[in-house]
């Protein structure tokens, strides 16, 4: 754990050289603890997809338009009948406190302040509605939605559910691309463990399910694990027991993005979850416009995966996302300066969208269309 405490963790400057996302990727590799940064930063295998997420947004050349009216833009959207300031949002990212002390209550008040969306983690390190009733007066704020892993008790589930709903959750993220922990070697050479004092506290009380008396020749993932993963029919379950809208993440395949619309899912989130789970999956890049097109104009689409410069979020937008999310850089900018940090890193992404905007000749984000990829 970097050196901090709970005293002084409020007071924690931006360093002065902070002028992009990436320059708090390099101060946060150097205030958190090596096993911690294996675990936040890491990836499935190889790292191919991690790295490759990033690369497919900056090798998309941009073909701008010039002398258009951009006066009087803006970055105004829409989701779900909600308004929003601009189309950023906070990933769900569990166990915040490993970046910094205040975790995931920081990081949800700096989205509040700078009008962005704000995803919590299942997993995460506070209580989900300490972290709603930090944000929820806030007039200003994002949507602030809830992502949940169906777990093995469904009855759980659904009580987690009902929580999220009681403390003003707008929306439920149902995180559908990891039944089973990706193979993430770094994490495992690091030897990373979470600290005693993080857990993922809004799991608490969950029975676990007794562990299965397997043949020699079963399979513990087969035999065992994947009895209790949730498949189409869980998805239409929840979308009975909830009146919030739930929105599908992890979602690669065309087919798949068809079918989370038949079950009645509002949106997805096309996602490799970071290049977390199987290395070598298709980029987020490559997988979105195919996912636009299976699901049409009217069933918003979100995307994350390496959106490190307002350039990238212009091209998702461009490629038919409604909205994008960020992972990574927020849990760097926390551990690097707090809550400060968040809103700063979110605000430096807005100002790059604006000026890339302003730089393509588009006023709105309605002007954002494929044309401004240069395709050969
Ligand atoms: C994640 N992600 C994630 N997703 C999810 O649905 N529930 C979770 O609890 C987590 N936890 C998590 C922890 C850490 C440390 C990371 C880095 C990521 C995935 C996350 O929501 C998002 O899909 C990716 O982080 C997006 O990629 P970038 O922006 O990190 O490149
Ligand atoms: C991760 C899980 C918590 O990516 O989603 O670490």
């Amino acid at each position: 754990m970097p050196d901090q405490d709970s005293t002084d963790a409020g007071l924690q400057a931006i360093p002065p050289d902070t002028h992009n996302l990436a320059d708090y990727e390099r101060h946060a590799s150097q205030v958190i603890a090596p096993e911690a940064w294996a675990y936040l930063q890491g990836g499935a295998a190889d790292e191919l997809t991690l790295a490759a997420n990033a690369r497919a947004w900056q090798s998309m050349p941009l073909m701008p338009r010039v002398l258009r009216r951009t006066a009087g833009g803006h970055t105004r959207t829409e989701l779900f009948g909600r308004p929003m300031a601009h189309p950023l949002m906070i990933a769900p990212v569990a166990y915040q406190q490993l970046a910094h002390p205040e975790g995931e209550f920081a990081s949800a008040l700096a989205a509040a302040a700078q009008e962005a969306g704000y995803v919590l983690s299942t997993q995460s390190s506070m209580r989900l509605e300490d972290v709603a009733d930090a944000v929820a007066l806030d007039p200003l704020r994002g949507p602030l939605w809830m992502q949940i892993y169906i777990q093995p008790d469904r009855e759980f589930t659904r009580l987690l559910v009902k929580r999220a709903e009681a403390a003003g959750y707008e929306a439920i993220v149902v995180t559908v691309d990891a039944p089973t922990s990706g193979v993430r070697d770094r994490e495992r050479r690091a030897g990373f463990r979470l600290p005693a004092h993080i857990s993922a506290v809004n799991l608490h009380g969950m029975r676990a399910p007794d562990p299965a008396a397997l043949a020699p020749e079963q399979s513990a993932l087969f035999d065992d694990l994947l009895h209790h993963a949730p498949t189409w029919d869980d998805i239409a379950w929840l979308r009975g027991i909830t009146r919030l809208p739930i929105v599908l993440k992890g979602v690669l395949h065309p087919d798949d993005a068809r079918l989370a619309r038949e079950v009645g899912a509002r949106g997805v989130i096309v996602s490799n979850h970071g290049g977390r789970t199987l290395d070598t999956l298709v980029t987020t890049a490559s997988a979105l416009p195919r996912v636009v097109e299976a699901v049409g104009a009217d069933m918003p689409v979100l995307v994350d995966g390496g959106i490190r410069r307002g350039t990238d979020v212009l091209k998702a937008l461009a490629l038919g996302a409604h909205a994008v999310l960020i992972g990574r850089p927020a849990v760097h900018a926390l551990a690097t300066a707090g809550a400060l940090g968040v809103a700063h890193c979110i605000r430096l992404l807005r100002d790059e969208l604006e000026a890339a905007m302003a730089l393509t000749g588009c006023a709105t984000l309605a002007d954002i269309g494929p044309g401004l990829i240069d395709r050969p």
